[in-house]
């Protein structure tokens, strides 16, 4: 028994160096996305603390959209596509004026539970991630659950069904900010052309959502990048031919500097691994 023990003990510290050396090894290259896969990638769920986040329960309402598969909940206002791929899944929900700043909330992390209607409410809460805007609708006289001031969540059906029965349709419900807890480190892709730069970050741990986004390009200070829909970030310098770092900022106020995020002969509709996370 004792030598077991101790074997199992000596073999346990051999895969903890191993893991240890290949992470020192990958650690600090910026790589592509589809040089992950060969990689051996250690996925640590990052689940920072919530300094900086108001964390208090507030009032609001939820209903769903699209299909049991998460149909209609793909691609929108928050500029992120596949949500599958992008690691967000079903656990989404489209956000109301009065929640989703302009996009400055994408990315954002709730918890969520069903209140004060015992006949429709489930027991328990779930986590989502704002992934789209639930737009207004003045020219409607009912249900028009989105119109400011209200909060408002648009929960893809799936998690709706989580805290709700189906019938009820919409529910009151009380919700909080929680941190992210995102697998690996945070994402980026780009688009546009050598007069346009336009960054889309996802996978964002932590507060989740960005506020200040800042691109150095070897042969520039850092610029300011605008935030033009959603999370997509853009700039007008051109910067091709140039490796490229990143700094971005979470709204809890917590800086991150991605360097050399991009190697020179970087391109457009490419995505690159920041291997750090918030
Ligand atoms: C936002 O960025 C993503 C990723 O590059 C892109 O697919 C999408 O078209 C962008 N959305 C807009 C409205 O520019
Ligand atoms: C707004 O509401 C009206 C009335 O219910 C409806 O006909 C219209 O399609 C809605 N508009 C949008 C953009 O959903
Ligand atoms: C230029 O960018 C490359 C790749 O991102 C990086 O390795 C290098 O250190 C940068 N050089 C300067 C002078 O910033």
């Amino acid at each position: 028994m004792k030598l077991l023990g101790k074997m199992i003990y000596v073999e346990c510290f051999m895969i903890i160096m191993a893991t240890w050396f290949v992470s020192m090894s990958y650690g600090h290259r910026a790589m592509m996305v589809s040089d992950v896969a060969e990689a051996p990638v250690i996925d640590d769920v990052v689940g920072s603390p919530t300094n900086g986040l108001d964390t208090s329960w507030y009032d609001a309402r939820a209903t769903f959209y699209g299909d049991i598969h998460g149909g209609e909940t793909q691609q929108g206002a928050c500029g992120y596509g596949d949500l599958f791929r992008q690691g967000y899944g079903l656990a989404t929900a489209a956000l109301s004026t009065a929640l989703f700043n302009e996009g400055y909330t994408c990315g954002a992390c709730y918890e969520i539970m069903c209140a004060n209607n015992p006949q429709w409410c489930l027991p328990g809460s779930i986590k989502i991630t704002a992934t789209n805007f639930c737009p207004p609708n003045y020219t409607k006289t009912v249900g028009v659950w989105c119109n400011p001031p209200q909060k408002h969540f648009d929960l893809s059906l799936p998690m709706f069904l989580k805290i709700a029965q189906y019938k009820a349709g919409v529910v009151p419900v009380r919700y909080r900010r929680v941190a992210c807890a995102k697998t690996g480190g945070v994402k980026f892709e780009t688009k546009g052309n050598p007069y346009f730069l336009m960054i889309l970050p996802y996978n964002v741990g932590g507060a989740g959502d960005i506020k200040f986004v800042q691109v150095k390009g070897n042969k520039t200070g850092w610029i300011t990048m605008k935030k033009n829909w959603g999370q997509n970030w853009t700039t007008g310098v051109k910067l091709t031919g140039q490796g490229i770092s990143l700094r971005v900022t979470t709204s809890d106020g917590i800086t991150k500097d991605f360097i050399n995020l991009m190697p020179k002969n970087w391109g457009f509709g490419q995505t690159f691994d920041g291997k750090i996370n918030f």
